[in-house]
């Protein structure tokens, strides 16, 4: 062997300072819980679960620097200095001038949707998000899913299955005519999808096509840094440049951006909306005093918003996004061990299992993806999500949505488990998928009216 050879393997670039300990309960008491929370893996409680990978969102390991940061907390009303350092810091990073934060995604998804969207508009998209689909609808909109078609082929390898897809673009636009769409909404990379990157080249395309018929273009830039990393892998040209220079590119060809700080930013709570627009960013302004707190905290403490200027510097060193996305790939080539049917290629955020796959004898109508959820809980303790039809909800007849993609999200926290854990999920995730024959699905017992996902309760079908 070469001395080449022998060094491939990587490490987390941290090391661990303070520890919460997680808790192991057996397979008995794990069964009580989940049928306490109605199969639905939002309603357990943390202390019950063990490896959490409910979710990316505000679940992410703060560094030294950034508790740090929470010391220096200007916790003033008005004009704080914490407010004005993240401000400078949006700039740099995203490169748009004007800036309000809010507690968190959906509450700048609330204030875009209502700025931006008359009733009777529409609103085209590369896939739906669940609060993001949402907010437009309640502001008068019609959602329509312009995503190129492998989007919705779990097994398709595109580099970039969150492009657009112009021709469908365009065909909405000619048939509605371009002052009937409010925005095109660009996410990137694309939650649902299973967190696929759009491309640079897809992005210019779709500026120059908006720019064309004078339609604003805005970006769900929630996962942005992801995005980048994705365009710097993959992408012709893109190899030699950074993460904040590829992350400064994408933000150019928008008008603005809504962000859950959540996420990228590593902190626990978090938002914002960022935009060229002054005129937008003044009505921001006004409204985030009606729905959140001052224009100059927006629903967050000071100390949150330190804790998002110091996420923000290092969100975007290359380290910490390739391990990031270096752990997700590890998680998805040990399951391929088992034949384990997943979503292709590997997204940015999480593993996707292909639930219909994993149980072609359950019809969607019994809720696959959210039986398979339940089940890897019950089997060691480990939370996914459900991301399928009970996800997809209703449309505006009231019927429900049969989306193509019936999937499971094990999604990592930024910096909080280790290779340990991820074999421990892979594990545990082989043995249900060699038990899969005796999973029936389930029957949904409680529906909420909005985004049921967070609150319906199920029941097994004996
Ligand atoms: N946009 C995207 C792409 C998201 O993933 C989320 C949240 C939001 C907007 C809304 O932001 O939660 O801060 O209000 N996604 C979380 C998830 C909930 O688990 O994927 P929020």
């Amino acid at each position: 062997m070469s001395k080449q050879s022998l060094k491939h393997s990587w490490a987390e670039p941290y090391k661990i300072k303070m520890v919460e300990p997680i808790k192991v309960t057996t397979r008995e008491y794990r069964e009580k819980c989940a049928k306490e929370a109605g199969y639905n893996t939002f309603l357990l409680k943390s202390e019950d679960v063990y490896i959490d990978l409910l979710t990316d969102s505000g679940t992410n390991a703060m560094s030294d620097y950034q508790w740090a940061g929470l010391m220096m907390g200007d916790e003033a009303y008005a004009g704080s200095r914490n407010f004005y350092y993240l401000w400078d810091n949006v700039k740099k990073f995203y490169g748009l001038p004007y800036f309000v934060p809010t507690h968190q995604g959906r509450a700048a998804e609330h204030m875009i949707s209502k700025i931006m969207i008359k009733p009777g508009d529409y609103v085209p998209g590369n896939m739906y998000f669940t609060t993001t689909r949402l907010h437009q609808e309640l502001a008068g909109a019609t959602f329509v899913d312009v995503i190129i078609d492998e989007a919705h082929d779990p097994r398709s390898m595109h580099p970039f299955k969150g492009n657009i897809d112009l021709k469908k673009l365009e065909d909405l636009i000619k048939k509605v005519g371009a002052n009937k769409i409010a925005y095109v909404s660009m996410a990137g990379p694309v939650n649902m999808a299973g967190g696929q990157p759009f491309s640079m080249a897809n992005l210019q395309d779709v500026y120059e096509l908006t720019k064309k018929y004078k339609i604003k273009l805005w970006f769900d830039g929630t996962r942005a840094t992801e995005n980048a990393y994705f365009i710097k892998m993959r992408e012709k040209g893109y190899a030699d440049k950074t993460i904040a220079q590829i992350l400064k590119e994408i933000c150019s060809y928008f008008d603005g951006m809504w962000v859950s700080a959540k996420k990228d930013l590593m902190v626990n709570i978090g938002g914002f909306i960022a935009t060229r627009n002054k005129k937008v960013f003044e009505e921001a302004r006004n409204l985030v005093v009606v729905y959140e707190g001052l224009h100059t905290y927006g629903g967050l403490a000071g100390r949150d918003l330190e804790a998002m200027a110091r996420g923000l510097e290092e969100m975007v060193k290359f380290e910490n996004i390739s391990s990031r996305i270096g752990q997700i790939e590890y998680f998805g080539k040990q399951l391929e061990k088992y034949y384990v049917p997943l979503v292709y290629p590997f997204g940015g955020h999480a593993i996707f299992l292909d639930a219909k796959q994993f149980l072609p004898h359950v019809k969607q109508d019994f809720f696959p993806a959210q039986t398979l959820s339940a089940e890897i809980y019950v089997d060691s303790g480990v939370r996914g999500m459900e991301r399928g039809i009970v996800s997809a909800g209703r449309d505006s007849e009231g019927k429900n949505r049969y989306p193509k993609l019936e999937l499971v999200r094990l999604t990592f926290p930024r910096r909080v488990y280790t290779q340990s854990h991820i074999d421990v999920a892979v594990e545990s995730i082989a043995q249900v998928f060699e038990d899969r024959k005796k999973i029936k699905g389930m029957k949904m017992i409680y529906e909420p009216k909005y985004l049921r996902f967070f609150q319906a309760r199920f029941e097994k079908i004996k």
